[in-house]
């Protein structure tokens, strides 16, 4: 059959930490043309532990590309035109590897993992001088959720990592790093790098100087020889060495928030966008200015687009458990056998009567930062069933997401007039209008949810020697805006979120 004419193409992984994508756009209007995903296998082996196993991402990677490009081909699409690919990733996941065997070491130990909180109090005891070291260096607080404590544990707890670091053999990276070097050659020439955007989320790296901080690295007691380069996040960093895409350049990297922030064109100073994936992630660019929250969120690297161009900051609040609520109803409680349903549920009610969740599986991530907050529901009568509990976790996402919107509110002044939003739970229409009352502003969706991808192949297709995305509005011609209008007073969404707010301190002080 006759090839299909259109022009260059750009590709991306999206390796979040449920699942991993591969997606194909034309950059001339953002239109995506094919894509595969496969669900990735979580290990829970201790109470708060929270692994994944770095050759199934890596397998996954491979065959999400594999069937996007069989796709293609059914398209008479010719792979040929597919001229760069950019990585986004979940961020702060660990993996150490043998840069001899290209073999992991250790299962990765997943943000949301637990196991640090010993490791972080020991380590908050012993901080040199001011007490706000690390966060003025890092834009980050001393928390569970960051690289550098997993690291410690991981060199602290695993005989086969200290003899491989002993040796010079070992190698650390986010999974963008470890993705990256896989595809370009692993044991045989891969290029161990990451971008500054990933790096931000190490708690190494410090943000003003865009380096691997020395005193940091001795702080955390972290051979500096096993950090990979930094780089932009956008450039070529080396060439796919497999597969069908075999030869293409790998020209962009972000993590995935940074990466929606980019997909959602966000690039004023105080555009902001909000992500909804395993945890829900709400960044406000803050252009070149590095602005240190007063209410609880990050400062970021938001992206540095090439090797000459500035780095942009953001602020961010961080929420853990998101999406991840949905898949615990469906792996643990059993009440619904497809995310999907829990919409399905929820409609049937069309209210939580009275229930509250609080879905504080990994403690509460911002604004509260406070690791012995564990899971509650309250408010239960023997009317409640399980599409008030469903209803009840759509809530709970929603009600997160105020909190960190107010926090953003006070830090930026300005309060924002709309939110964008973005990620695979927003197809979900019930969520999307429960939070635009909740919030009490207009939410914006774009018809095509994909946009951590996006930007991933975004900054991919702008890079420096491919050249084929220009990042103007009009290249995203292909995606539209859909708007959900607040439509209950603004006196009940103010008592449904102060009655969430007495629910969330009586999450606190679970653990001691
Ligand atoms: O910081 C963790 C974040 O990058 C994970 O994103 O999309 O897997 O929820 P996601």
């Amino acid at each position: 059959a006759e090839k299909a004419v259109v022009g260059p193409l750009v590709g991306a992984v999206d390796q979040g930490t449920s699942s991993t994508r591969f997606l194909v756009f034309n950059p001339r209007t953002a239109e995506l043309l094919s894509h595969h995903q496969v669900e990735i296998k979580q290990e829970f082996p201790r109470e708060g532990w929270v692994e994944e196993d770095p050759l199934e991402i890596l397998q996954s990677v491979h065959e999400c590309i594999e069937k996007t490009c069989e796709k293609l081909r059914e398209l008479n699409v010719d792979l040929a035109d597919i001229k760069a690919i950019g990585v986004s990733n979940q961020r702060e996941t660990t993996v150490v590897w043998d840069k001899v065997t290209g073999q992991p070491l250790y299962n990765a130990v997943l943000w949301l993992d637990l196991r640090t909180q010993s490791t972080v109090e020991n380590l908050s005891k012993r901080i040199p001088g001011n007490k706000n070291f690390v966060r003025l260096k890092t834009g980050l607080p001393l928390s569970t959720y960051f690289s550098a404590v997993k690291l410690r544990w991981i060199l602290d707890n695993v005989g086969q990592v200290q003899k491989a670091v002993e040796e010079g053999r070992a190698l650390f990276g986010t999974i963008d790093s470890w993705l990256i070097w896989c595809l370009t050659g692993g044991a045989k020439g891969g290029v161990h790098c990451t971008d500054v955007t990933n790096a931000s989320r190490t708690m190494l790296f410090n943000i003003h100087s865009l380096e691997w901080d020395k005193e940091l690295c001795d702080f955390f007691e972290i051979p500096m020889a096993i950090l990979p380069n930094i780089r932009s996040s956008s450039e070529i960093y080396g060439l796919m060495k497999v597969g069908a895409l075999k030869g293409v350049p790998i020209s962009g990297c972000l993590g995935d928030q940074s990466a929606a922030l980019v997909g959602q064109m966000c690039f004023q100073d105080g555009q902001a966008k909000n992500t909804y994936g395993t945890g829900c992630f709400l960044l406000c660019n803050t252009g070149r200015k590095c602005v240190f929250s007063e209410h609880g969120l990050l400062t970021t690297v938001a992206y540095k687009l090439g090797r000459d161009k500035p780095v942009c900051y953001a602020l961010e609040g961080s929420v853990a458990i998101a999406g991840a609520v949905i898949r615990w109803l469906r792996d643990n409680l059993g009440i619904i056998s497809t995310s999907e349903e829990s919409e399905t549920l929820a409609k049937e009610v069309g209210t939580s009567y009275g229930c509250y969740f609080v879905p504080a599986f990994s403690g509460l991530y911002a604004p509260y930062w406070e690791p012995s907050a564990r899971g509650i529901i309250c408010g239960l009568t023997q009317f409640t069933n399980k599409c008030h509990i469903a209803f009840a976790a759509l809530e709970a996402v929603c009600f997160q997401t105020r909190e960190i919107l107010d926090a953003m509110n006070r830090d930026c002044g300005i309060p924002l007039s709309h939110l964008q939003v973005d990620g695979g739970m927003t197809s979900n229409k019930i969520l999307m209008q429960l939070q635009a009352d909740i919030l009490y502003i207009p939410v914006m969706k774009p018809s095509m949810p994909e946009t951590t991808a996006l930007g991933a192949a975004m900054a991919a297709g702008a890079a420096e020697g491919v050249g084929v995305w220009s990042l103007a509005p009009e290249d995203l011609a292909a995606v539209t805006m859909e708007r959900f209008e607040p439509q209950i007073n603004a006196e009940e969404s103010e008592v449904r979120y102060s009655t969430w707010k007495r629910a969330v301190m009586k999450s606190m002080g679970w653990v001691t």
